[in-house]
C-alpha cells in the first residue's frame, strides 16, 4: 500500500495511476470526501489530511509501504516561509510516528541553493527530512512544461508570450508533469538510501522555442517577448501577491544560473514527454 498525498493534481494523480498499473494498492490522501470519490471509484482507500495536520497524516501514512510527499506550492509566502514549516513539521511529524519503508518528497531543482528565493521552502524541507531515520528520496524535477498554461490565452489573443526567463534564447532544463509523476512512482517501488534524483525532460527548453510550439499548436503567429526585470513587482503585486520579492529572486536564479541541477552525486533522470507533446495537450 502506497499513500500519495497532492493526488488530485497533475503529480500526484500520474504517481497514483502509474502505481494502480503496475499492480499496487493506493491510499488516496485527499483534503475533503469530496475529492475521494474518483480514487475509492478506482478501488483506492481514501484518508482525509491536510498536509498541516500531523495527527490527520499520520493516520493516512499508517501500515504503507511508501508514502508521496507532494508539499503545496505557495508563490507568495509569508517572511520566514511560516507555511512551508507548518507543513514540513506535520510531515516531519507523522513520518517519524510511522516509520514507511519508502519515502519520496518532491522537492525542486536548485533545492541546493544557498541564496533565499521562493524555493528555499524546499531547501527547507529537505533539510528536516533528511534527519528521519528512513531513506528519503528527494525528487528534484527541473521547471514544468505545464507552467506554460498560463501563458496560452495571451498567445491565442495576442500573439505574444511574456517572459520572465530570460534571454529568451537561452535554454533551461524544463520536464512534463507526466514524468514527474511516472518517476515518482518508479522510485518509491525501488529499496534505496537517501538520495537525490535531478529530473529533466528530453531537451532543455528556450521561451523562443515554447512561443513556437505555441504558434504551431494556435495556427498563428507567437513571439516571445522579454517582461524587463524592473517592472516584474508592479506586475506581480497587481496580480495580487503581498510580496513579489521570493518570486523575484527564484527568477533571478534561474536567469543568473545559480538555480541549476546540483549533479555533485545526485542521479540525473532524462523524462521522455517531448514541450511539443505538453503543448498540443494543453491547447486542446
Ligand atoms: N511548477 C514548477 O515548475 C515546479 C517545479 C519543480 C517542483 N514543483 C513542485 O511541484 C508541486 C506541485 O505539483 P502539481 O503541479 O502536481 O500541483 P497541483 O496540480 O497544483 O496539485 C496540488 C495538489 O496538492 C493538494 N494540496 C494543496 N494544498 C494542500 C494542503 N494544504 N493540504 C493537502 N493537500 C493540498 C491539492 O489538493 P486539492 O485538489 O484539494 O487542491 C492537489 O492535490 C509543488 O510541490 C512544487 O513545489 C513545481
Amino acid at each position: 500500500m502506497y499513500a500519495i498525498t497532492g493526488i488530485t493534481g497533475k503529480v500526484g494523480g500520474v504517481a497514483a495511476r502509474t502505481l494502480l498499473a503496475a499492480g499496487q494498492r493506493i491510499r488516496a490522501v485527499v483534503r475533503n470526501a469530496d475529492k475521494g470519490g474518483l480514487w475509492s471509484g478506482l478501488g483506492c482507500q481514501v484518508a482525509i489530511a491536510q498536509m498541516e495536520d500531523a495527527a490527520a497524516l499520520t493516520r493516512a501514512f499508517t501500515d504503507v509501504t511508501g508514502v508521496f510527499i507532494l508539499p503545496p506550492s505557495n508563490f507568495d509566502p509569508e517572511p520566514g516561509f511560516p507555511e512551508a514549516k507548518a507543513v514540513i513539521s506535520a510531515v516531519r511529524q507523522a513520518l517519524d510516528a510511522t516509520r514507511p519503508a519508502r519515502v519520496v518528497c518532491l522537492s525542486t531543482i536548485g533545492a541546493q541553493a544557498l541564496q533565499s528565493n521562493l524555493l528555499s521552502q524546499r531547501t527547507l524541507m529537505e533539510q528536516a527530512l533528511s534527519k528521519l531515520p528512513m531513506p528519503v528520496t528527494f525528487l528534484r524535477p527541473a521547471w514544468f512544461m505545464e507552467n506554460l498554461s498560463w501563458d496560452i490565452d495571451q498567445a491565442r489573443e495576442q500573439g505574444v508570450v511574456s517572459c520572465f526567463l530570460q534571454p529568451l534564447d537561452k535554454a533551461i532544463p524544463m520536464v512534463a508533469t507526466a514524468d514527474v509523476g511516472r518517476v515518482a512512482a518508479e522510485l518509491l517501488l525501488q529499496d534505496s538510501g537517501k538520495r537525490v534524483v535531478e529530473l529533466e525532460g528530453p531537451d532543455w527548453v528556450t521561451q523562443n522555442e515554447i512561443a513556437s510550439e505555441l504558434a504551431k499548436a494556435l495556427h498563428r503567429p507567437v513571439r516571445a517577448q522579454a517582461v524587463p526585470r524592473e517592472n516584474w513587482g508592479m506586475i506581480f503585486r497587481a496580480q495580487g501577491m503581498r510580496d513579489p520579492i521570493p518570486r523575484i529572486q527564484m527568477l533571478d536564479g534561474f536567469n543568473e544560473g545559480w538555480i541549476k541541477f546540483e549533479g555533485n552525486g545526485a542521479t540525473l533522470v532524462k523524462g521522455n514527454t517531448s514541450l511539443a507533446e505538453v503543448v498540443r495537450k494543453l491547447v486542446g
